[in-house]
């Protein structure tokens, strides 16, 4: 008599995907959406717009992102969440208002393409459409799987009466420049520095980068995090022909390209390895723990802006102990891998630009221009 096979059981829904579903819009499954910008959207009547969940691999439980897109002309009505969110621009230009229903200033921002910007919680919010002719398409990112999974209540987070949040005065700097700060403490970002702030513009073009050594590929970046607020995010840019170091960590991270053209690869330990081609406008998620690297085959320098999970989705830090379970340094990688991105650059009609000695010395180190070597 064969022994019983043990039956695989289907996890029961949260109740975020419970609330999920019950809006009746489109919901995005998979690794990766190649064109944020172009997807079909469906009508949220109580918001007034054309919408669409994310709910890629990775994300169950930890983070929420939609695709919202405001007619020419139309503003979404006012909300408050007793989250905060961030949003980041598709495409598209408007503004934003923030109030405090207990008084204070109201506080009206200018966005644009490829600007990110926070929504701290508690405070009203209204976003407009500042086009007449054309729509704007953004992403938001939120908490709020793992708020419901703690208070399954819609009306908790979309009809509550708390008053709370920042007072707004006159000379306040809410939605000002960010500002640069330096932090060599523990649990400080792996650049050593950050900025803080609710509103970066055009990420596109941002240009305040500082190196991202341990990666590899010469890569720069900006790490992001919004006043009292435990939410971050950051940037990534590096240069053409040229691919970062293969890694892993927590889940929840939501990856869209501000630009460039590339591809990156995502897969379990052991297993099949999962090609996200990517260029402006591509969103993809590393699920929980699985490796993922990114490669740009284009002509220009490729970002990728990551808006991460809270920290105790982060996954383990690259710990010297541990370090070589978490990233895979160039010599040690799948040959697979080398040649994978030499024969997608060929494609494009040029060459790798990977110096031989990366793939022989462990330590081999990127030149930044700013240290003279
Ligand atoms: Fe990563």
């Amino acid at each position: 008599m064969k022994p019983a096979q043990p039956r695989k059981k289907k996890r029961r829904k949260m109740p975020y995907e419970k609330w999920m579903e019950s809006i009746g819009i489109p919901i995005y499954e998979g690794h990766h959406v190649a064109d944020l910008k172009s997807i079909d959207l469906g009508w949220w009547d109580d918001r007034q717009v054309h919408a669409a969940f994310l709910h890629l691999k990775g994300m169950e439980g930890v983070s929420e992102a939609r695709i919202v897109e405001l007619p020419p002309g139309k503003a979404i009505p006012p909300m408050k969440m007793p989250i905060g969110e961030l949003v980041y621009v598709l495409e598209g230009q408007g503004l934003t208002a923030v109030w405090n229903e207990r008084g204070g200033e109201r506080r009206t921002f200018e966005w644009d393409e490829k600007s990110l910007f926070h929504l701290p919680r508690h405070l009203h919010h209204q976003i407009y459409n500042a086009s007449g002719d054309r729509p704007a398409r953004l992403l938001h990112y939120n908490y709020l799987p793992v708020a419901m999974s703690v208070v399954p209540d819609p009306d908790f987070f979309f009809n509550n009466p708390y008053q709370g949040g920042p007072l707004l005065r006159d000379d306040d700097e809410l939605y000002s420049e960010p500002q640069e700060i330096r932090d060599d403490r523990e649990n400080a970002p792996a650049i050593g520095v950050y900025w803080i702030g609710n509103f970066f513009p055009d990420l596109g073009h941002w240009d305040r980068l500082n190196a991202f050594r341990d990666r590899g590929a010469g890569g720069t970046a900006i790490f992001m995090r919004f006043p009292d607020a435990e939410m971050g995010a950051h940037m990534s840019v590096f240069s053409p022909g040229l691919y970062k170091k293969g890694h892993r960590h927590g889940p929840g991270r939501v990856i869209v390209i501000p630009a460039g053209e590339g591809f990156s690869l995502l897969w379990k330990k052991g297993g099949e390895k999962i090609v996200c081609p990517w260029r402006e406008a591509t969103v993809f998620v590393p699920p929980e723990d699985w490796y993922h690297q990114h490669f740009n085959t284009g002509t220009t320098a490729a970002r990728y802006l990551a808006l991460g999970p809270l920290p105790q989705f982060r996954g383990k830090g690259e710990t010297l102990a541990d370090r070589a379970e978490r990233q895979i340094e160039y010599p040690d990688e799948d040959a697979y891998i080398r040649r994978k991105f030499e024969e997608e650059c060929e494609k494009n009609g040029h060459k790798s630009q990977m110096p031989h000695e990366c793939y022989e010395n462990r330590d081999y180190r990127w030149t930044y221009g700013d240290e003279g070597d």
